[in-house]
């Protein structure tokens, strides 16, 4: 009812608007320098298909951002007043003009309304044609481009142009310019195949003043289960309600499978309150769901094990999204989409009760995602948040650069066309309408040195970040990394969890494994049990939680464990320092659930202002 209704007001306004000139000239819209390492192999055979996904503007996107950011500040009276469904997309929706010129130009390309299909708020139109066709469309020529470290397959272009008219009715086209390296946040070099040896039963626990009853077992400093980070993040005791309607997520792309075996023998060996547990499993865009313990991926049963294991008996979802590469020649069904977020946004943002925490471990380097495309990703992100959910994503497995410390193989170079030394934050941890999560190790605990942290070179420094990070960037020593990072960029990560010597069962085995890839979940745990306390309260999800762990970062003594010690190599460079207060390594440190669960189930900040400066009190 409401595409129609959209459709009539479009065809009203329309009349009013002069028609288009069918042969309007093109001018070009997005020109890309192809990212360091793909080639250009051949011309694309011109029966592939491809589905093109065209973004319509977003008018009143800073509205939005206004209900967002009051609806998540704690001081504020409408916090966790979220939007509906329905007041999001109305928000998010295009002007009907828009709708209306770009539905006449791929008339005229023979494309009808029953080959369309639209994202819930009409801002994005996906439409599958042949090479031959957007070629023709967006005068360009596609190719099939190789990259010969992955050995993948894409079918891109390097730049495309649109009718000049069109030009403010749309803001992007892809595939076209968008060459990403999406990869899963599992640092490879802390991969261990070996079984975690048997703790000595005799070592004395490890004192650790924030930890639950003040102490760890001496086992963590070598292997952390779930037992470990209820501990050492005071979350002993607390059993989150299965009922009350609260709910954990975690993503799945790049054929990764959460095993269910797996999860069980985890569970045997962890959490034994949740032998027979499960969890349900959706399929976004033919993402698949194989339970062959050969294809049981490493990062997806890392995932659901500990996002899971965690909030056990909260009800959890795992989302396994399709549309990754190779790229097939041969087939007519477009394969070669290589970076899904779009198409679980879709899902997601379609669903009317969505999960409240929801953990990412995947990611790009943010100077491989045309910028026109991260902005409106970061943009789908902000409207999860203003419905209310939160989302954590791992902050990189490189430290500042790209983990590869052979300087010969470092990606550590701008795509700008200029080939200079840079530091290479991640996409979407980069996006400041989510939680970046860096990484710790070891009790008591410190950064460890693969712990993604930097500067944004895309999104400026959010409001919610103005005192902490300019008091970071104050206390480095004048001109230290000059150029090679944007001081005024958003910068991450915003907290961090441990991230190393995970013991997890994979394919039937254990195995200790690390990288942030492991810290994004255990944040989330510990968020979907703070969400599952204040919903049994009647008080609403926490939503969008920046504005918050800001806020918290300025209490004393902090909800979140400092750390002070360690630093993230890369790039040819010692990285950052984790320092008092937050950092570009580990944001304002870990959580302290018992501290953090006090605060927000008992009412609201407030805030004095006084000639000493700014404290926040409960
Ligand atoms: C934990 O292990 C680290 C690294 O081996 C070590 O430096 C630290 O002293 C250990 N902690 C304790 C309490 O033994
Ligand atoms: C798990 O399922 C088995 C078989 O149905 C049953 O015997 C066992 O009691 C269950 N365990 C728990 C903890 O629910
Ligand atoms: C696509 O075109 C090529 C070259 O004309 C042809 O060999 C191939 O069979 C076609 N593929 C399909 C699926 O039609
Ligand atoms: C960029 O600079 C590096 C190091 O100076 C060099 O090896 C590489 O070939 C350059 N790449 C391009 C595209 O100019
Ligand atoms: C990190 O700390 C070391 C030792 O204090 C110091 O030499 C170095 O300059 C610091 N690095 C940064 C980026 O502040």
């Amino acid at each position: 009812m409401r595409s129609l209704a959209v459709y009539l007001v479009a065809l009203a306004f329309g009349s009013a608007v002069r028609a288009a000139p069918k042969d309007c000239a093109h001018k070009v819209k997005e020109s890309v320098v192809p990212p360091r390492g793909w080639t250009k192999a051949a011309s694309a055979p011109a029966n592939h298909t491809i589905e093109l996904r065209i973004g319509l503007p977003q008018p009143n996107f800073a509205e939005l951002e206004h209900h967002l950011y009051e609806v998540s500040d704690p001081f504020h009276e409408r916090y966790g007043a979220h939007l509906s469904k329905e007041e999001v997309e109305s928000l998010i929706a295009p002007h009907p003009q828009s709708i209306q010129l770009v539905d006449e130009w791929l008339v005229s390309y023979g494309l009808v309304q029953e080959d369309l299909s639209r994202s819930p708020a009409q801002d994005w139109v996906k439409v599958k044609v042949p090479v031959s066709l957007a070629e023709k469309m967006l005068d360009t020529e596609y190719h099939v481009w190789t990259h010969e470290a992955s050995g993948e397959s894409l079918v891109r272009t390097t730049s495309y142009s649109l009718p000049e008219h069109l030009h403010e009715h749309i803001d992007l086209v892809q595939p076209t310019t968008l060459f990403s390296t999406f990869k899963r946040m599992r640092s490879t070099a802390r991969f261990s195949r070996t079984t975690p040896a048997a703790p000595s039963p005799s070592a004395p626990p490890i004192k650790v003043p924030t930890a639950s009853g003040g102490e760890v077992d001496a086992s963590c400093n070598e292997t952390i289960t779930i037992t470990c980070l209820k501990q050492l993040y005071n979350a002993v005791g607390f059993t989150p309600s299965s009922k009350n309607g609260n709910k954990i997520a975690a993503t799945g792309y790049l054929g990764q499978f959460a095993n269910f075996a797996d999860f069980e023998l985890f569970n045997e060996d962890q959490v034994p309150e949740a032998v027979n547990a499960t969890f349900d499993v959706i399929s976004i865009n033919g993402g698949e769901n194989d339970q062959d313990p050969d294809e049981a991926g490493d990062e997806a049963d890392l995932d659901v094990q500990f996002a899971f294991g965690l909030t056990f008996p909260t009800p959890a979802t795992f989302f396994t999204t399709g549309g990754s590469p190779p790229f097939i020649p041969d087939v007519l069904t477009p394969t070669d989409s290589n970076e899904p977020y779009t198409e679980w946004l879709d899902f997601i943002l379609d669903d009317p009760n969505p999960p409240q925490t929801i953990s990412t471990s995947y990611a790009d380097d943010e100077q491989t995602v045309p910028v026109s495309f991260a902005q409106r990703v970061c943009n789908g992100f902000a409207q999860l948040g203003a419905r209310g959910v939160s989302l954590t994503f791992s902050s990189g497995d490189g430290g500042v650069g790209d983990g590869d410390s052979d300087p010969a193989t470092q990606e550590c170079f701008s795509n700008d066309g200029r080939n200079v030394t840079r530091f290479i934050p991640l996409f979407p941890p980069s996006c400041p309408f989510v939680t970046a999560v860096g990484g710790t190790t070891h009790i008591p605990e410190t950064a460890v040195f693969f712990s993604g942290g930097g500067f944004s070179n895309v999104f400026p420094r959010p409001a919610y970040q103005d005192i902490a990070v300019p008091e970071f960037l104050a206390r480095l020593a004048p001109g230290k990394f000059e150029g090679l990072f944007n001081p005024n960029g958003r910068a991450i990560p915003d907290v961090s969890a441990q991230a190393d010597l995970f013991k997890v069962f994979i394919g039937g085995e254990a195995f200790l494994i690390g990288g942030t890839s492991a810290a994004s979940p255990t944040f989330a745990g510990i968020v979907s049990l703070l969400n599952g306390a204040r919903i049994s309260k009647g008080l609403s999800p926490l939503g969008f939680l920046n504005p918050l762990i800001y806020a918290l970062g300025a209490i004393e003594p902090s909800a979140f464990n400092d750390i002070t010690v360690g630093n993230n190599p890369g790039c040819g460079t010692e990285g950052f320092n984790a320092t008092k207060g937050w950092d570009a390594i580990t944001g304002f440190g870990t959580p302290n659930f018992g501290k953090l669960k006090e605060i927000v189930t008992t009412g609201f900040l407030t805030l004095d202002l006084d000639s000493t400066g700014i404290s926040v009190s409960l």
